[in-house]
C-alpha cells in the first residue's frame, strides 16, 4: 500500500524517519490507507516553507486571494460526493452527513473568498482637525492549523481558509483519525493552484507533530478545536502568540411544557445522535418540564429505539459508528456510571459486530451534578434532567463549565426572550436543535469551551488577522491629542 505523504512546500514528501501509521474504518476496523507519521524536523521544514511563501502571499492583494478560495470551493463542489464518500469510509458518518461537511467546507471557501472584497476596518473621526483614522487588518504570520477527526473537511475549511484570505501561511495538522480527508484536501489546494508553501500539512501524533507546532516561537497564531485538556495544554506552553481555542460542549435542549413535542423530539435525535453524538455540538442534556417529561420520554424512547446503526455507506443507517476503539470504551464507561446516576431507558452497550458501534442510549432522572450530566462523552448517550420551571431549567442548563450551543423549544415568546438572555453559552438555538452552525455567522463558546475567539462569519477573520491602526495628519503642524496644547 502506497503510504499518503505530506504536503510541504507544495511537495509531496515522506516523513523524515520514515515511520507510518493506518487510518481505520470505523465501521468495519480495517485499514483504508498508511500514512507518513512526521517529527519536529518535518514540522520545521513546514514552518521553514511557510515563512518564505509569507511575503509574497501576504502581498497578494486579498480580492486575489480570494480568487484561489472561489476555486477551492468549486474544485469541492466538482469532488463533493467523492470526498463524502471516502469521508464516510474514513470516520464513519453516515453519507447524507458526509455531503453536509463538504458542503459546509464548500461554503466557508464561498464566503472567505468573498470577504477578500471586503476585510472590513473601521474609519472613524480624529480628535483632531485635518487627521484621519482608521483601522486596516494585516495577517498575523506562519500559523498552526490544529483539528480533529469529527468534521474532517469543514473544520479545517473554516480555519484554513480564514488563515489565507488574511494573508497568513499554514502549518497544518489533521487529526490521525481522519489523515486521509486531509489528503484530499491538499490534493484540491494543490489543484487550485496555491502557491507553493502558502499551506503546508504534516500528518501524525499529537506528540511527535503537535507539540512542536504549539510551541514553535515562529508560529504567530495558532487555532484549534479539540478536547478541553489539550486545549489547557496549549495555553500553558504556546507562549505569546494569538490563539484561538474550541473546546467541546455539555450542550442542553430545555424543553418547557407548551413546546410542540414532536418538534423538539425530532430536535433532540437530531441533536444527540447525528453524527454518533461526536460533535462540539451535540445535544447531551435535555432539561424537561415535569408537566410533559412522561410523554416526552415516552416518544424519545420509541423513536431512539428505531433508529438504525450501521455503516453510514447504507442508505437505511440512521447512526453510523464511534470513530475508533477507545470511544467506543469511553461510551461503555459513562453508561456504567450513567446506571448509578440516573436510570437506563434505552440503549447502553455496544454492538458485537465488527466495527465501532454503541447503541443511542438514553438516562432519565438524572441529577444535574451527576458526572454523566457534567463530562462530555463525546457520544450518543444523552441525559434527561426534569425540572420545575423555567428558572430552575435555566440554572441546571448553566450548570457546567462549558458553554457552547444551547436550545430551548417553547411556543411562549417570554421563555424564548428569557432563555436568549439568561443562557450561558456561545450559541442558542430557539425551537431548533444544537447542531447545524451556518459559516456566516460567528461559532464558538464562552467559559471552558474556549478563550473568547469565535470561528466563521467575520469573526473568523479576526481569529486569523491583527488589527493595525493607522492615523494620518495632513494638517502639517505637530497636533497633539487629548487636548494638550
Ligand atoms: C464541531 O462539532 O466542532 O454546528 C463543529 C454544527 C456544525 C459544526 C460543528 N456546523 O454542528
Amino acid at each position: 500500500m502506497e503510504t499518503h505523504p505530506h504536503y510541504i512546500q507544495g511537495k509531496w514528501t515522506r516523513a523524515t524517519g520514515g515511520k507510518t501509521f493506518h487510518s481505520l474504518n470505523p465501521a468495519t476496523g480495517k485499514s483504508i490507507g498508511t500514512f507518513s507519521a512526521g517529527t519536529s524536523k518535518d514540522v520545521e521544514k513546514a514552518i521553514e516553507a511557510a515563512e518564505k511563501a509569507f511575503s509574497a502571499w501576504s502581498e497578494t492583494p486579498a480580492p486575489k486571494r480570494g480568487d484561489y478560495l472561489f476555486e477551492i470551493s468549486r474544485l469541492l463542489r466538482k469532488n463533493k460526493e467523492k470526498l463524502a464518500t471516502r469521508m464516510t469510509e474514513e470516520m464513519g458518518k453516515v453519507l447524507k452527513e458526509a455531503r453536509g461537511d463538504v458542503q459546509e467546507a464548500i461554503d466557508v471557501f464561498e464566503y472567505m473568498g468573498g470577504e477578500g472584497r471586503r476585510l472590513f476596518g473601521q474609519t472613524t473621526p480624529s480628535e483632531l482637525k485635518q487627521k484621519i483614522a482608521y483601522t486596516i487588518r494585516k495577517p498575523i504570520g506562519v500559523v498552526g492549523i490544529i483539528t480533529p477527526w469529527n468534521f474532517p473537511l469543514a473544520i479545517p475549511a473554516w480555519k484554513i481558509s480564514a488563515a489565507l484570505i488574511g494573508g497568513n501561511t499554514i502549518v497544518f495538522k489533521p487529526s490521525s483519525d481522519t489523515p486521509r480527508c486531509a489528503y484530499d484536501l491538499m490534493k484540491i489546494i494543490e489543484e487550485a493552484r496555491i502557491p507553493k508553501g502558502v499551506v503546508n500539512m504534516v500528518t501524525g501524533s499529537a506528540s511527535e507533530v503537535g507539540n512542536p507546532i504549539v510551541e514553535s516561537p515562529r508560529i504567530r497564531g495558532l487555532s484549534f478545536t479539540g478536547s478541553r485538556e489539550t486545549g489547557k495544554w496549549i495555553m500553558q506552553h504556546a507562549g505569546i502568540k494569538k490563539i484561538g481555542l474550541e473546546l467541546g460542549g455539555k450542550n442542553p435542549i430545555i424543553v418547557m411544557d407548551d413546546a410542540d413535542l414532536d418538534l423538539a423530539v425530532d430536535g433532540i435525535l437530531w441533536g444527540a445522535f447525528g453524527t454518533t453524538g461526536q460533535r462540539c455540538t451535540a445535544a447531551s442534556r435535555v432539561i424537561v418540564h415535569q408537566k410533559i417529561r412522561n410523554q416526552l420520554e415516552e416518544k424519545l424512547v420509541k423513536r431512539t429505539t428505531q433508529l438504525k446503526l450501521g455503516n453510514g455507506l447504507d442508505k437505511k443507517t440512521d447512526v453510523g459508528p464511534l470513530i475508533n476503539e477507545k470511544a467506543v470504551e469511553k461510551s461503555i464507561y459513562y453508561s456504567a456510571l450513567g446506571r448509578k446516576e440516573g436510570k437506563l431507558v434505552c440503549g447502553g452497550k455496544p454492538l458485537d459486530t465488527p466495527g465501532f458501534f454503541f447503541e443511542p442510549t438514553i438516562f432519565t432522572n438524572v441529577k444535574q451534578s451527576a458526572r454523566i450530566a457534567q463530562e462530555e462523552i463525546f457520544g450518543p448517550i444523552i441525559a434527561i434532567i426534569p425540572v420545575k420551571n423555567l428558572n430552575e431549567a435555566i440554572k441546571v442548563c448553566n450548570h457546567t463549565e462549558y458553554g457552547l450551543s444551547s436550545s430551548i423549544y417553547t411556543r411562549n415568546i417570554r421563555n424564548a426572550m428569557q432563555a436568549i438572555e439568561k443562557i450561558e453559552a456561545g450559541i442558542t438555538y430557539v425551537n431548533a436543535s444544537t447542531i447545524g452552525a451556518e459559516v456566516h455567522l460567528p461559532f464558538g463558546g464562552i467559559k471552558q469551551t474556549g478563550n473568547g475567539t469565535r470561528e466563521a462569519g467575520i469573526e473568523g477573520i479576526h481569529e486569523f488577522t491583527e488589527t493595525k491602526t493607522v492615523y494620518i495628519d495632513y494638517s502639517g503642524k505637530l497636533q497633539k491629542a487629548q487636548g494638550i496644547e
